[in-house]
């Protein structure tokens, strides 16, 4: 990946990451770069392989050199509430690749990015002492073995260039950094609240019944996202509100 080629493109879009962004061949996780750095605010780091790339829930993000972008973000939220943020950058990657002409993408709560059933890319948010770290990871062309099975997630995964996309990857990460420079500007001041309705638009599973697993399981229909992010269910038992962490949605076995 050309850096200076996106460096040029943050200078133009005069964003607080212009000047900030490290590349690697190979490192851990981009994510623990970020998050061990002082200066970590607006700072980026993309690496062409990742040794212990992580994923939510302890899961380990596959992430061989040529097979994705692993790219990650810090943000100082300068004590601005957090929630919603990782549904936020949901959208943000849906926009940069719907504006690449991806357009059929579609999200899963909390913060799956799906073409078709399958998941073309993740997003790890991670706070520390303060400290927040928005990590992306797009898979691009993965190994046959992954592309059908669940070597990536407990989802089954797809890459773009298995869709027939043969897109300019610098300037999809360029893309990515510099909406999630507007975008967190925005929800600094404003909040996720006047995001929530784009995001139920984009839910592959708004008014779908569902079970979310989590240490209680909880079944019901999706009735929309609240402006903390958490997911809103009508259950037997009434409305039900639930938070993201260690969760999982599942389609319920009746609904589909
Ligand atoms: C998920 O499980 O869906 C989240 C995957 C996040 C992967 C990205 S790749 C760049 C960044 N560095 C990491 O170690 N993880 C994230």
């Amino acid at each position: 990946m050309k850096i200076s080629r996106i460096e040029r493109r943050l200078a133009r879009e005069k964003v607080a990451s212009a000047g900030r962004v490290h590349w690697f061949d190979t490192i851990g996780s981009t994510n623990d770069f970020v998050l061990h750095r002082e200066d970590y605010h607006a700072t980026v780091c993309i690496a062409g392989e990742q040794t212990a790339g992580r994923g939510r829930r302890g899961r380990h993000w596959q992430s061989a050199p040529g097979q994705g972008i692993y790219l990650s973000m810090g943000w100082d939220l300068g004590g601005a509430p957090a929630g919603g943020l990782s549904l936020l950058c949901g959208l943000v990657v849906r926009s940069v690749l719907a504006d690449a002409g991806v357009q059929e993408v579609g999200l899963k709560w909390p913060n799956d990015v799906l073409l078709g059933s399958h998941k073309l890319a993740g997003i790890l948010v991670e706070m520390s002492a303060g400290r927040c770290v928005i990590g992306i990871g797009v898979n691009v062309k993965l190994p046959a073995r992954s592309a059908s099975g669940t070597a990536v997630a407990a989802m089954p995964a797809t890459g773009l260039v298995e869709h027939g996309y043969d897109i300019d990857l610098e300037s999809l990460a360029a893309n990515l950094i510099v909406y999630l420079n507007r975008d967190l500007e925005t929800f600094m001041d404003e909040g996720f609240g006047p995001r929530t309705a784009e995001w139920d638009r984009a839910h592959l599973y708004h008014g779908a019944d569902v079970v979310i697993l989590g240490e209680r399981s909880v079944r019901g229909r999706v009735m929309g996202v609240a402006d903390d992010g958490a997911l809103s269910l009508d259950t037997a038992e009434g409305r039900r509100v639930v938070h993201g962490g260690e969760v999982s949605l599942r389609p319920s076995a009746e609904s589909r």
